[in-house]
C-alpha cells in the first residue's frame, strides 16, 4: 500500500492528526496494535483545553462534545482545612471542558469512515523502516500476512511504549526524565460528583483529586505508594478514603457506587529530544509524558498535532518545508512549559515520602500565598487553561 503519511497509533494524537490531514485532502493511514474496543476502554484524561476543543470544532466533530461536555469556569486547590477557588474564567477570560478522552476518541473513530480515514486495527509487529531515507515505510502483520505501507512521512503517535521513539538513534537524541515515588489510584463510578468543580487536595492522608465526566459520573484519584496493587484496594476501602478526604471540604459529600473502572498509573515527567528524525515525526506521549496533576497530557498531544498537521499541509499545499523544519522547536517550547506546570502542581499538592515537616510547611506557605495573591492565581489559571499555541 502507498500513502502520504503513515500514522502509528489511534490514540488522540494519531486520530486528530489523521482527521486534520484528511480534511486537507492528504492521504494517510493509521495502524493500531489494539482493537477499537480496547482503545475505547482505556479511561484516561478528562479535562480539555481550548487547543483540543478547537480542533474538534475545526473538524466539525464537536456536536456531541458541545452537547455533553461540561464547561468549567474554575477549579479548586484544597487542604484539610480550606479550599482556594481558582476562577479561571475571570482571571483568563477562558475555560476548560470536562469531556473524557474515551468520548473524544469515540467521536473521532466514528467519524473516520465517512471522512476516508482508514484505521487498521489489530496490526501486529508494527515496525518502522528507512526513516532517514526518502522512502520510509511501516510494516505490520495481520491475519498471518505481513504488509508494508510506503509513505512520504511517518507520524509516531504510538504513546510511551510504542516503537517510533526507539527508531531514533541514541546518538542523535536525548532523554530527560523524572520519576515520582507514587502513583494515582483512580475510580470511575456512576454517582454525582461531590463538588460542582474539580478539587485537587493536599491532605494529611496524601493527594486526592475529585473530578467528573458528567453531572452523574464521578472520577476520583488518590495518591498511593508505587508498591500498592489494585487487589489491596477493595472498593469500600477506596470510598472510605475518598470520604475522609473530601467530605469535610466538598459541597455535596462523596456518593458511593459500583466501580465502572479502577486502575493505578505511575507518575513521571519525560521529554525526548529530538521529535524528528529524517522523515519520522513524533507527537503526543511517544515524545513526552507529564504527571497527570495539571491535566496536560492529552492537551499536549493536541498542540503537537496542530503544529505537525500545519507543517505537513504547508509541505503538500505550498511546497514550504519551513514548518516541518521548525516543528520540534515549536512543539518543545510549549511542551517544556507544560512539563514545568505539571511538575510544579505535583510538587505542591502531593506528600512525598522522605520529606518532612519543613517541606510540608513550604507547601502550606505557598498555598496560603496563592489564596491571597491574584497574581499567583492568574499564573496558575493561565497555565491550567493552556498557554497560547
Ligand atoms: P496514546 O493515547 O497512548 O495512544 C497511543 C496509541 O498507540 C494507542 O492506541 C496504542 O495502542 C497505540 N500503539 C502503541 N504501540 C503500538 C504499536 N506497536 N503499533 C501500533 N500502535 C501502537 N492525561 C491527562 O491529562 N489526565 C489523566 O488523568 C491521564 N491519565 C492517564 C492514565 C494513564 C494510565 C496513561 C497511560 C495516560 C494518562 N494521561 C492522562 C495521559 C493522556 O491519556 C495521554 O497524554 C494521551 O493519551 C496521549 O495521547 P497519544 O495519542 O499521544 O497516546
Ligand atoms: C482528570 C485527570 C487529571 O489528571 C486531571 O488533572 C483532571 C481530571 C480526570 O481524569 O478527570
Amino acid at each position: 500500500m502507498k500513502t502520504r503519511v503513515a500514522i502509528i497509533g489511534s490514540g488522540p494524537s494519531g486520530l486528530l492528526l489523521g482527521h486534520l490531514l484528511r480534511a486537507a485532502g492528504i492521504d494517510c493511514v493509521i495502524v493500531e496494535r489494539r482493537t477499537r474496543d480496547y482503545v475505547l476502554s482505556r479511561i484516561r484524561a478528562g479535562v480539555l483545553e481550548t487547543c483540543a476543543t478547537d480542533l474538534m470544532t475545526r473538524l466539525s466533530i464537536d456536536a456531541r462534545m458541545n452537547a455533553e461536555g461540561l464547561v468549567e469556569e474554575g477549579f479548586n486547590l484544597a487542604t484539610d482545612t480550606g479550599i482556594i477557588r481558582i476562577d479561571i474564567a475571570r482571571l483568563t477570560g477562558r475555560h476548560v471542558m470536562v469531556y473524557g478522552q474515551t468520548e473524544l476518541t469515540r467521536d473521532l473513530m466514528d467519524a473516520a469512515p465517512e471522512r476516508g480515514l482508514e484505521i487498521i486495527f489489530e496490526a501486529g509487529d508494527v515496525a518502522l523502516h528507512d526513516v532517514d531515507s526518502d522512502h520510509p515505510g511501516v510494516t505490520y502483520a495481520k491475519n498471518g500476512v505481513t504488509h508494508r505501507i510506503d509513505a512520504d512521512f511517518i507520524a509516531g503517535c504510538d504513546g510511551f511504549y510504542g516503537p517510533s521513539r526507539e527508531a531514533i538513534p541514541a546518538a542523535v537524541s536525548r532523554e530527560f526524565k523524572h520519576e515520582y515515588p507514587f502513583g494515582w489510584l483512580g475510580i470511575l463510578a456512576d454517582v454525582p460528583p461531590c463538588h460542582d468543580e474539580l478539587i485537587y487536595a493536599n491532605t494529611d492522608r496524601g493527594f486526592a483529586l475529585a473530578s467528573m465526566r458528567s453531572t452523574t459520573r464521578s472520577r476520583y484519584y488518590i495518591q498511593v505508594p508505587l508498591t500498592e496493587r489494585l487487589e489491596d484496594w477493595p472498593e469500600d476501602r477506596l470510598w472510605d478514603e475518598l470520604s475522609r478526604r473530601f467530605d469535610p471540604i466538598s459541597q455535596h459529600g462523596v456518593k458511593r457506587g459500583p466501580a465502572l473502572e479502577m486502575s493505578i498509573a505511575p507518575l513521571r515527567s519525560y521529554v525526548f529530544e529530538t521529535m524528528r528524525h529524517g522523515r519520522l515525526f513524533l507527537a503526543g506521549d511517544s515524545a513526552h509524558i507529564v504527571p497527570p496533576t495539571g491535566a496536560k497530557g492529552l492537551n499536549l498531544a493536541a498542540s503537537d498535532v496542530t503544529y505537525l498537521s500545519d507543517a505537513l499541509i504547508a509541505h503538500y499545499m505550498r511546497g514550504d518545508d519551513s514548518a516541518l523544519d521548525g516543528y520540534q522547536q515549536r512543539a518543545l517550547a510549549r511542551i517544556w512549559k507544560a512539563e514545568r506546570f505539571s511538575w510544579y502542581l505535583t510538587k505542591l499538592m502531593h506528600r512525598f515520602p522522605g520529606e518532612g515537616a519543613f517541606e510540608h510547611r513550604m507547601q502550606i506557605a505557598e498555598l496560603e500565598y496563592v489564596a491571597q495573591s491574584e497574581a499567583m492565581q492568574t499564573a496558575i489559571a493561565e497555565n491550567y487553561v493552556g498557554l497560547p499555541l
